[in-house]
């Protein structure tokens, strides 16, 4: 989901070639960026990308996807594209499929640095809809969708990498 530019997209694929990866984004000149990543690479198991809003429905067969991963989106987002985004991702998984998100969060303690705090209060003042989301909301989310959190681990930069499982 939001693969942005495709860089890092195709360097997961080309790092993990038993996978078959499907990058998508809701902008399209990202994608035409994607399709460009996508020529240059010749990865065989790097899909064409995917126009997905992730608060709309998604063009995706139901329980298609073994894994759903979305980098650095969250606080990109409103808090109300959450449940879709979970909703989306559970129809497109099968059961014990996962949902990996991983960029900066809100902990329990506030914010991780004071790094943290200005770039979130960047985001708001550009869009006050936009910015971090609490570890409680985006859990929260999850498990009305109906994931059971696997685990929460650290990351460099403060970043955290969440992974749900479709129950
Ligand atoms: C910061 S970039 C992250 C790109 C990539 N995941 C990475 O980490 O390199 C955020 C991406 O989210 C996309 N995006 C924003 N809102 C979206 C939405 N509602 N649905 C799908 N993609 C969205 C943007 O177009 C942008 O490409």
């Amino acid at each position: 989901m939001a693969s942005g530019t495709g860089q890092h997209a195709v360097a997961f694929a080309e790092a993990f070639p038993a996978l078959d990866w499907v990058p998508s984004d809701i902008d399209p000149g990202q994608r035409g960026s994607i399709e460009a990543w996508r020529r240059a690479s010749g990865a065989a198991n790097f899909a064409a990308p995917l126009a997905i809003d992730i608060a709309a429905p998604w063009p995706v067969e139901t329980g298609s996807a073994q894994a759903v991963l979305a980098v650095n989106l969250l606080h990109l987002i409103p808090e109300s594209a959450l449940a879709p985004l979970f909703e989306g991702a559970r129809a497109a998984l099968g059961a014990g499929g996962r949902a990996i998100v991983y960029g900066p969060f809100l902990r329990a303690a506030g914010y991780a640095s004071d790094g943290d705090r200005d770039f979130d209060a960047v985001l708001r003042a550009r869009d006050p809809s936009i910015g971090y989301k609490s570890l409680e909301a985006v859990s929260g989310a999850a498990a009305s969708a109906g994931f059971d959190p696997v685990a929460i681990d650290a990351m460099p930069a403060n970043n955290l990498l969440l992974t749900f499982a479709a129950s």
